[in-house]
């Protein structure tokens, strides 16, 4: 199910894929909001940049993110003064709020028509068990020197017990804003391709790096790795150190007047809220039944009770579009931003925004920009991608290495419960035929789609996504179409297909 965004897009541009073999300053791996962002800021110094995207502009977290623009991610500083430090919190917050500025600025300078607009934004919360640790956010918030305010009264169509207001954050239409970007790209000479998979990036000379796509060769200085998840698994050790979380969003007309300002709240069930301007229509979105990607979920506990929420308060409203994105969680919470490994000097990665990455990827494509240019950024230190501190969440950190052990292990011994016969038609399991799991989906017109479900990243056992009819992994979040054709990195290899509809 595609956004919002995509969904009313009239793209203008379109961009080939490679066809023949480049060679560049800087070869960037990735088309969301922070591999153009690295692109535009570097052509716009000099550098000869290409981009290479698996798929189209924008078109997996970009494109499905509700696009706030904003330093609040959720109730954060005062766990960053306890794990780490005043200073720490206080760099995080103000570079964040650079970040606001910075966006700001590129849409001015290329005049980017993204529907910008400043917006308060909050946390809030309506239980009284959690107005404290609210008051304490405030607390921290300004001891830090943002000037954020306790309200107990904002524009939501529900009572609140209180909330914390960050002003001039801001929200925008994050395709339009894409577009804006490649532009820019564009107009320095600089080329975008589209649909083209890089599959590996090899050392070529100590100055230089060759990066393979299926058919091209593309040879580099630089290399930014700006895809969803890193893909290259040694060196680097991403997949030991993220998981993926998948949240759901709904867009509907409520056929009343909105309220203004950007919402979260603070604790389970996490609802958040902002609204969009489409076609002259204010329409309200409404985020959340987040689970962790591969984990299985059914719709009452995803879509339903966003709709459940929207009723609530709008009985009469039309849901207009509903989709899914899925945000890299790194373990101890703070981005990874820099060398993507000691032993590729040049390569850097941006990853692990959790779910805000409007700001954070603008904060990670100037700290590589700065490193390109050998220039110190002072908030570097913050978001070191070699870190080794002992990782603060704990219990994620056990459920991670849990999961995997089951899904690469246990769980490929385990016997499938199911049998052929059992799987109703528009749904998959997992079944056995001749002491193999073979992933079975069947169509609505009883066609089989059979793919050997074992993922292609690491080879943890594939769940069956129900929802969106698509093969997940538990692991590490890569997933791929009933017909086993890869839709999400880490993985970037389809999966085995069977054709069995001969034989059933
Ligand atoms: Fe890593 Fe599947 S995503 S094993």
């Amino acid at each position: 199910m595609n956004s919002l965004w995509i969904n009313t897009l009239k793209k203008n541009k379109s961009f080939p894929s490679l066809s023949k073999d480049i060679e560049t300053d800087i070869c960037v791996i990735g088309a969301g909001i922070f591999g153009l962002s690295c692109a535009y800021y570097l052509s716009k110094l000099g550098f000869k940049v290409i981009v290479l995207e698996k798929d189209s502009i924008g078109e997996k977290t970009t494109g499905h993110t509700t696009a706030k623009i904003t330093s609040q991610h959720g109730l954060f500083y005062d766990y960053l003064v306890n794990s780490y430090s005043e200073k720490f919190a206080s760099d995080y917050l103000k570079v964040n709020e650079m970040a606001i500025k910075n966006i700001k600025k590129i849409i001015d300078s290329e005049k980017i028509k993204c529907d910008f607009e400043y917006q308060n934004s909050y946390v809030y919360t309506t239980k009284k068990s959690e107005l404290s640790n609210i008051k304490k956010e405030v607390e921290v918030v300004q001891s830090l020197g943002l000037p954020c305010e306790f309200v107990t009264k904002v524009g939501l169509p529900f009572n609140i017990e209180g909330a914390i207001c960050f002003k001039n954050q801001a929200q925008f239409n994050p395709l339009k804003y894409l577009y804006g970007l490649c532009n820019g790209i564009t107009s320095n000479n600089n080329k975008i391709f589209t649909n083209t998979t890089v599959t590996n990036i090899e050392k070529f000379t100590d100055y230089t790096y060759l990066i393979s796509s299926e058919k091209n060769l593309v040879r580099a200085k630089f290399v930014i790795v700006a895809t969803h998840y890193p893909f290259i698994n040694f060196p680097g050790f991403y997949f030991t150190k993220m998981y993926q979380s998948t949240s759901y969003i709904i867009a509907i007309d409520t056929k009343k007047t909105l309220f203004n300002g950007m919402y979260i709240n603070s604790t389970d069930p996490i609802f958040s809220f902002r609204t969009a301007k489409i076609a002259g229509k204010k329409l309200l979105l409404i985020g959340g039944g987040e689970h962790k990607t591969g984990k299985p979920s059914c719709y009452a506990d995803t879509y339903g009770i966003l709709e459940k929420e929207a009723k609530k308060y709008y009985p009469d409203c039309e849901i207009l579009y509903k989709w899914n994105t899925r945000d890299c969680i790194p373990l101890d919470k703070i981005p990874y931003i820099g060398e993507y490994s000691t032993s590729l000097p040049n390569v850097f990665v941006g990853t692990g925004f959790k779910k805000w990455g409007m700001t954070s990827s603008n904060v990670a494509a100037t700290i590589i920009v700065d490193k390109i240019c050998n220039k110190k950024n002072r908030y570097e230190y913050l978001f070191n991608s070699s870190r080794l501190k002992p990782i603060k969440n704990k219990d994620e950190l056990k459920n991670m290495i849990v999961q995997s052990a089951n899904s690469l292990v246990f769980d490929k011994l385990k016997s499938a419960n199911m049998s052929f016969k059992d799987i109703k038609n528009d749904s998959g399991s997992i079944i056995e035929i001749n002491n193999e799991k073979v992933g079975i989906y069947k169509a609505p017109n009883g066609k089989v789609y059979a793919v050997k479900p074992v993922c292609t990243h690491l080879g943890c056992l594939l769940s069956w996504n129900d929802i969106d009819k698509t093969w997940d992994c538990p692991c590490h979040g890569s997933r791929f179409d009933y017909r086993g054709k890869n839709i999400y990195d880490p993985a970037f290899k389809d999966l085995e297909y069977y054709d069995l509809n001969n034989d059933y």
